[in-house]
């Protein structure tokens, strides 16, 4: 059985580096799936990037697909910078459509030439990013991935995505820096061709290829006493994952934008499209193998079509039994690592200034079909909705009243959520994607700080903001 994933030949073969990896699968990597997966990191305060976007056939557990990639890599190679760093990314397109990269989680400025996803980098163009990450910020784990509104869910549908971790405090706690890092990138895929229709689309697609770092099942090994991390990001356009791990708890350290302040266990995790998330796993179970499994979710559906259509049967062929990530296996034996006591305190933040409210829908407008819409409207690129001052919190009240799932994306800005359905959360973490569930209200507190410009916020089902569920910011 093939399970890794591998570069068949490529469409248009650039340079050295890609070169290396014509036609070979790449290198069995014993049972460190993340290894497999080239990592850049800063050197002497620098990291300097090249990235190429390219079509190219891989292929999945037998399957082939020709897909898209950064540097013929799926997913693209691992970017690893610290507070301070300067980034550059010099990033070519060799696709036939345009495209550009968005670099979601990061606090770093909306503007030319760092995160301006409003930017068109044509076929055949190179453009230079470079931003510098603040001095004062978290350490997490972002994920970097195109922005070109209106085809953002087809290039990340068809590979697009890598991870960009920023190092920091977090990764400096003994107990912590002791567990063995591990990535889980979940990205799922459509080889079949069955989710080419205007119906899946507004679903959001779901591909019936699940996939790990790119490969189907990988494992991952524990030493008997010892401690993982895995950061796990939701790469996927539209797919759901609530996670579970058969015999381990998770132990959360961190969510999508920085740690929290202390261990939290969870028997299961639900990640939406753009969530991260990171864990601990301890490994004190039996020798033997155990499942990283994606329980059944139900998202909804499009109302006039009843709901719960859209669980995971319909999109492809699947039925509704838990479905296998990933394995780990034990192997070795290490003195018992201990949890840590305290992670990062999580600021309160003060009073809101203003309070403003957005509501999530779909509805059907004349000519143009099933939009998705927040307070009403479809995405304009010319419309400004909401302006906001640097320096001030905001309270947003984020209603959906519609009859599927949002996850909910802000740029440029962490919040931290502040109350479900008029209920008080207790647990303070630093968020940037939230899920707002159908027929659910969550409210969350955002500071505004430090950069200004245009930017947005909307659906992380990718389909529903290509589709229509984005609005424009303007930070000011
Ligand atoms: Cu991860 Cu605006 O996106
Ligand atoms: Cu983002
Ligand atoms: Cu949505």
């Amino acid at each position: 059985m093939q399970r890794r994933q591998f570069l068949i030949l490529s469409a248009s073969s650039l340079g050295g580096v890609l070169l290396a990896q014509c036609g070979t699968p790449k290198e069995s990597s014993s049972n460190s799936s993340s290894n497999a997966t080239p990592v850049l990191k800063s050197e002497n305060g620098l990291l300097e990037v090249d990235l190429n976007l390219d079509s190219g056939t891989f292929s999945f557990d037998g399957q082939q697909g020709n897909l898209l990639s950064y540097n013929q890599q799926i997913p693209g190679p691992r970017l690893e910078a610290s507070p301070g760093d300067t980034v550059r990314i010099r990033a070519t397109n060799f696709l036939s459509e345009s495209t550009n990269l968005h670099y979601h989680g990061l606090h770093i400025s909306p503007q030319e030439p760092a995160d301006h996803i409003f930017l068109e980098l044509s076929p055949g163009e190179t453009y230079t990013y470079e931003f510098t990450i603040p001095e004062n910020h978290h350490s997490m784990t972002a994920y970097y991935h195109p922005h070109f509104h209106g085809l953002v869910a087809d290039q990340v549908f068809a590979g697009l995505g890598g991870i960009f971790v920023v190092r920091g405090a977090l990764d400096e706690i003994p107990e912590v820096k002791a567990a063995q890092e591990e990535f889980i990138f979940l990205k799922d895929f459509d080889l079949t061709g069955n989710s080419r229709n205007r119906h899946s689309r507004m679903m959001g697609r779901e591909g019936s290829t699940l996939t790990v770092n790119g490969e189907v099942n990988p494992s991952f090994s524990i030493p008997s006493g010892g401690l993982l991390r895995l950061r796990m990001v939701n790469a996927s356009n539209a797919r759901f994952y609530r996670l579970k791990l058969e015999n381990h708890p998770f132990y959360l350290i961190a969510t999508d934008a920085g740690a929290i302040a202390s261990v939290r266990e969870l028997s299961e995790l639900l990640l939406s499209p753009g969530e991260r998330a990171e864990v601990l796993i301890k490994g004190d179970a039996e020798s033997g193998e155990y499942r990283l499994l994606n329980l059944p979710y139900q998202r909804g559906g499009m109302g006039m079509m009843g709901n719960g259509m859209m669980g995971r049967g319909m999109m492809g062929g699947e039925d509704d039994s838990p479905q296998t990530l990933a394995t780990l296996t034990y192997s070795g034996e290490v003195e018992s690592q201990p949890l840590p006591e305290n992670l990062i305190p999580v600021e309160e933040l003060p009073e809101p200034e203003t309070v403003r409210e957005l509501t999530l829908n779909h509805g059907m407008f004349p000519g143009r079909g099933m939009q998705f819409l927040i307070n009403g409207q479809a995405f304009d690129p010319q419309r400004v909705d909401t302006r906001v001052t640097v320096g001030t919190v905001e309270d947003w009240e984020i209603r959906n009243t519609g009859t599927m799932d949002h996850p909910f994306h802000l740029h440029t800005n962490p919040f931290q959520v502040i109350r479900r359905n008029g209920e008080a959360v207790s647990n303070r973490e630093w968020k940037d994607t939230v899920l707002v569930p159908q027929g659910e209200t969550v409210r969350i507190r955002i500071p505004f700080r430090q950069f200004r410009g245009k930017t947005v916020y909307h659906c992380h089902v990718l389909d529903h903001e290509d589709l229509g569920m984005m609005g424009n910011i303007v930070m000011q």
